[in-house]
């Protein structure tokens, strides 16, 4: 066996006892290095994370994800412990919006209903009237009477999308995810070209040029069931690279290719097997949110948990 994968082994094993040891329970999401996700509880996208943290049980939450995520799951379970194993795992997209400007924008469309994408700070959450993941969005975004306007925070390729799929006008923030944003349409081509007859899967935080040349777009969680739901063989995957462990340890018999290899979030591969054994070990670094903007927050996070 390669060092490596002894190391491994012996990290897992380790973590192992320490779940037992913290009544921890340990949430990845879908972008984590494979023996992160291997030795995760649940892994999930954004939304079945968020279902997940506020349903459970365990004392501690272990958070294999960026900070927007964890601070999320403390927001839904303040009374539990939240760990997130490498502090400085942000999201830049999250980073395109601050509270004040969110503030601003809200008092300069009166009347406005602010609908925030998870993937933003807690204080920007807490400024918002719902919360939503790209795999509601859609329903969030029906929910609301059509004749108020509605700012959509900070996703602005997600934004576009779902204006289009319901033909309503929403007011986009002009945020964007580096790691999608990237995907260009002579990418999905050149891909198309070489994998002839592999369907292409999208994430909505990409570009509309690359929504238009798509088979289907969803969230994560939702390109995971759609490749076990259609009788195809091959998928070109158009999200962060860390998905195609799930997809390819789901349906063995089924080929997944990135659209790209310029698709891995940096964040998302801050946290390993080392770092979650040591956040386990030293129970630190613990994720806090003053309870003004938590329950702000809090608010909008479980009215869209009402929506789905
Ligand atoms: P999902 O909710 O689809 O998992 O997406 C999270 C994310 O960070 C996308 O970049
Ligand atoms: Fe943020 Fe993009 Fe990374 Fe998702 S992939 S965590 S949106 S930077």
């Amino acid at each position: 066996m390669e060092q490596r994968q002894v190391v491994i082994q012996e990290l897992s094993r380790r973590i192992g006892e320490l779940k037992e040891k913290r009544k921890a329970v340990i949430l990845a999401h879908f972008y984590q290095r494979p023996e992160v996700q291997d030795v995760a509880d649940f892994v999930g996208d954004s939304l079945q994370l968020a279902q997940q943290a506020a349903a459970t049980s365990a004392e501690v939450i272990v958070f294999c994800g960026v900070y927007f995520m964890a601070e999320s799951a403390k927001i839904l379970s303040p009374e539990k412990i939240v760990l997130l194993p490498d502090e400085g795992a942000g999201c830049p997209l999250a980073d395109m919006a601050a509270p004040e400007a969110v503030r601003s924008r809200k008092e300069s469309l009166p009347g406005c209903i602010v609908i925030t994408y998870v993937n933003s700070s807690a204080a920007v959450k807490a400024e918002s009237d719902f919360c939503c993941t790209s795999s509601n969005a859609l329903k969030v975004v029906l929910a609301m009477p059509p004749e108020r306007p509605v700012l959509f925070v900070p996703d602005r390729n997600l934004g576009r999308y779902i204006a289009r799929r319901t033909g309503r006008n929403l007011e986009l923030w002009d945020g964007y995810c580096h790691v999608h944003d990237r995907l260009k349409a002579d990418e999905i081509l050149a891909a198309r070209a070489e994998h002839p007859g592999a369907l292409v899967v999208v994430h909505p935080e990409c570009r509309s040029e690359v929504i238009d040349l798509a088979d289907y777009v969803s969230s994560t969680g939702g390109m995971l069931k759609y490749a076990g739901t259609v009788d195809a063989p091959a998928f070109i995957i158009g999200t962060e690279q860390g998905l195609l462990h799930s997809l390819q340890k789901a349906y063995p018999d089924k080929s997944f290719y990135p659209a790209a290899p310029h698709m891995v979030c940096p964040n998302m591969k801050l946290t390993t097997l080392e770092k979650v054994r040591w956040a386990m070990e030293d129970m630190t670094p613990q994720v806090e949110v003053q309870p003004v903007v938590r329950e702000r927050a809090r608010h909008a996070l479980t009215r869209m948990l009402e929506i789905v």
